[in-house]
């Protein structure tokens, strides 16, 4: 699978402001026409590319959403309250921008006849009953944010049912990169952040719980490849099939920056999910979809603040030795 083939398209990316937007639209952006519909409300100006159209405004706003969809071949949707602890703040807000503006930009690209690739999540399984976790695992959502997009993902795969819509949906495990900052931002930058001001590391609980840390280039990838794949109409785990304790972070992250920061222990998250960890088996076989970057080079690059390119991030999985689990490949 050529994953550069996606080619003089005119394209929109929803939220190309944001974190995975932004690395995205610069991955298109030299081949292909790419519009970004932002309300920047957590994105940033100067992430973008000076040549992409720039539309104002909220998913969720039609007229917005038809001027910047007008035309287009393919929309990728990355626009979305991300915090999953707003989502349980306030459920019908972050539901008007996950749930109730994706359906809109559904039926937006049915007008348009284009091609939709979705951004769902990891969350739409809840608790995992086994490990790696597979696209056919029980879906058990914990939050209001992975209820909202499980329902997102179910619907983008019946648009392609009922309405012979191009579809693809991708569950990103816990994705990390330049750009991500901010209060939900995540683990591995709030530690980054910590490590660096020689602040105490927190580890929240035992520190033994596990996650898949697939960086954006990765996931950058996988969307170029969703956007030409045959494989319509199905969702894909997006990860890296291995797993790390939050504790082996921590002190990978500490070694990387040279940090005197101590490790502490806090108590754990209400609700926290022990363990999570991708079987990438169907992204490899339906879209050509492996993951190249190692944590510890992903870790390495965001110290030293070099780029890791979608397309020339080199393949080192075999030697990570912070890695645990079966990789499902
Ligand atoms: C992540 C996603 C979320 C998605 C979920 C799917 C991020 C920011 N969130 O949540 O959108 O719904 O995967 O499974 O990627 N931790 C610490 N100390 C800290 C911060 C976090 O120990 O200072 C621990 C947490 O308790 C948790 C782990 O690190 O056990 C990961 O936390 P976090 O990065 O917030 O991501 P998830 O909760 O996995």
């Amino acid at each position: 699978m050529d994953s550069q083939a996606i080619r003089d398209k005119t394209v929109l990316v929803t939220g190309g402001a944001g974190f995975i937007g932004s690395h995205l639209v610069e991955a298109l952006a030299p081949h292909n026409e790419v519009r970004v519909l932002d309300n920047f409300s957590s994105g940033d100006r100067s992430h973008l590319p000076d040549d992409v159209t720039i539309v104002e405004g909220d998913v969720g706003d039609p007229i917005a959403l038809q001027e910047a969809a007008r035309g287009v071949d393919v929309i990728f949707h990355h626009a979305a309250v991300v915090s999953v602890s707003r989502s349980v703040d306030a459920p019908r807000r972050s539901n008007e921008t996950n749930l109730e503006a994706s359906l809109l930009l559904l039926e937006q690209a049915r007008q348009e006849d284009a091609r939709v690739v979705v951004a769902s999540s990891a969350a739409v399984y809840g608790h995992p009953d086994e490990l790696p976790i597979s696209e056919s695992a029980s879906t058990e959502p914990t939050s209001p944010y992975g209820i909202q997009k499980l329902a997102v993902d179910q619907y983008t795969r019946r648009y392609a049912e009922l309405y012979d819509l191009e579809t693809v949906a991708l569950r990103y495990f816990n994705a990390y990169g330049p750009r991500q900052q901010g209060p939900y931002s995540g683990v591995i930058s709030t530690f980054l952040e910590q490590a660096r001001a020689d602040e105490p590391i927190t580890i929240e609980g035992d520190g033994e719980q596990t996650r898949d840390f697939v960086h954006v280039s990765d996931i950058v990838r996988a969307n170029l490849q969703a956007a030409t794949t045959e494989a319509t109409g199905e969702a894909f785990n997006i990860g890296t099939g291995s797993r790390t304790s939050i504790r082996s972070l921590a002190e990978t992250i500490k070694a990387a920056t040279d940090s005197s920061s101590p490790i502490v222990h806090r108590d754990p998250r209400p609700g926290d999910i022990r363990h999570s960890g991708a079987d990438i088996s169907k992204a490899n076989r339906r879209l050509g979809f492996e993951s190249r970057v190692s944590l510890e080079s992903g870790i390495q690059s965001l110290v030293d603040g070099t780029r890791l390119s979608p397309m020339e991030a080199n393949a080192e999985p075999a030697s990570d030795s912070m890695r645990e689990g079966n990789p499902a490949r």
